[in-house]
């Protein structure tokens, strides 16, 4: 379904020029759930609004690579065709709801927006469907809600109904940045479960994005690791966390409090920080990080291979 081949971001920023995400691919296929994770800083969402071409015209990139999305190259797409498949065929969730609900506007007005741009329905069936969708992702009080504004809503609420907004369309695609992150954990929870059950129910297929394993483990198949604007390592979530073969990888496992762990065990936290974009000139680029760094790994970058069918790892010295 999507197929991102070698994508480059390229910003322009007093007369340097800065990518933020170099060089990266990967694919999600029918009815997947696949996970982009990586530390803050690593360019997860930067590669997220680059799948639609969604930056600020102050800030926009030069974006090098396909992005195909059921073989149509978005990259190579007119204006028009992206906002035909942006909210209809590949819709967006964000972290913080209120960067997308605009504060001006009823819910209900802000939904039906979404039908009324990508259907033909009448007022009626439009009120219709946003109010059915409001119920489906758990909001009983939906008829009522459609006349407030986004403000009275508590932020589980909010989520909920940003959620809605993005399948009012049934997307073959969503993609979600950070989805749960500013929520607590037991509203966290309902959210996850409740994609999972859309998900199911609609067949979408999902690209969620966080830095969090414990949401990779519950909702992905399929797992990239991002660093420092490139993929580390790529496999099935099961492999990921049987045998994580890049050290990067591995350190973020150890740094992962356990509920199941022996304890008194100390959690490692991975010493330095994601060098920023073009900081590291030569060779790979977790080296001053990496306890298994040696000359030739500040010398080259290490290229991302299969370390066996469906496992690729981008280390030289990969477990
Ligand atoms: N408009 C821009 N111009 C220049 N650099 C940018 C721009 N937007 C993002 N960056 C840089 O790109 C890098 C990656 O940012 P990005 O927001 O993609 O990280 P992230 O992985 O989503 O992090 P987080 O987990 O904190 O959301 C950062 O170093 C950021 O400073
Ligand atoms: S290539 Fe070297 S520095 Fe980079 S992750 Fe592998 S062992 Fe560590
Ligand atoms: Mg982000």
């Amino acid at each position: 379904m999507l197929e991102v081949n070698n994508l480059k971001v390229e910003f322009k920023s007093h007369g340097k020029s800065v990518a933020p995400v170099d060089g990266v691919s990967f694919t999600v296929g029918d009815n997947e759930t696949v996970g982009l994770l990586g530390e803050s800083g690593c360019g997860k969402s930067v590669t997220a609004l680059s799948l639609l071409r969604l930056f600020p015209m102050a800030s926009k990139p030069l974006l090098q690579g396909e992005v195909r999305y059921n073989g149509r190259d978005l990259l190579a797409a007119n204006d028009a065709t992206m906002r035909s498949i942006r909210g209809n065929q590949i819709a967006m969730i964000f972290q913080e709801p209120m960067t997308s609900l605009n504060p001006l506007h009823r819910i209900g007005t802000q939904l039906g927006e979404m039908l009324r741009m990508h259907t033909k329905l009448d007022r009626q069936q439009i009120k219709t469907q946003v109010i059915a969708m409001l119920q489906r992702v758990g909001l009983s009080r939906a008829t009522q809600l459609v006349d407030d504004y986004p403000h009275s809503l508590s932020g589980g609420m909010r989520q909920r109904v940003m959620i809605a907004m993005a399948l009012l369309c049934k997307p073959g695609l969503l993609i979600c940045d950070e989805p749960t992150t500013a929520l607590d954990v037991t509203i966290q929870a309902q959210i996850l479960d409740l994609m999972r059950d859309l998900q199911r129910e609609q067949g979408t297929a999902i690209l969620m994005i966080t830095h969090d394993l414990g949401v990779v483990a519950e909702m992905c198949e399929r797992v990239v690791v991002m660093y420092a604007g490139q993929v580390v390592e790529q496999s099935t979530v099961r492999d990921l966390f049987d045998s994580p073969a890049h050290p990067y990888t591995q350190a973020l496992m150890r740094a992962r409090p356990a509920l199941d762990g022996i304890p008194g065990q100390p959690l490692m936290a991975i010493p330095g920080a994601v060098p920023l974009p073009g900081s590291v000139a030569t060779g790979c680029r977790f080296a001053a990080r990496c306890p298994k760094a040696d000359d030739r790994c500040r010398a080259s970058m290490p290229p991302l291979e299969a370390i066996f069918p469906g496992h690729m790892a981008r280390c030289w010295y990969p477990d």
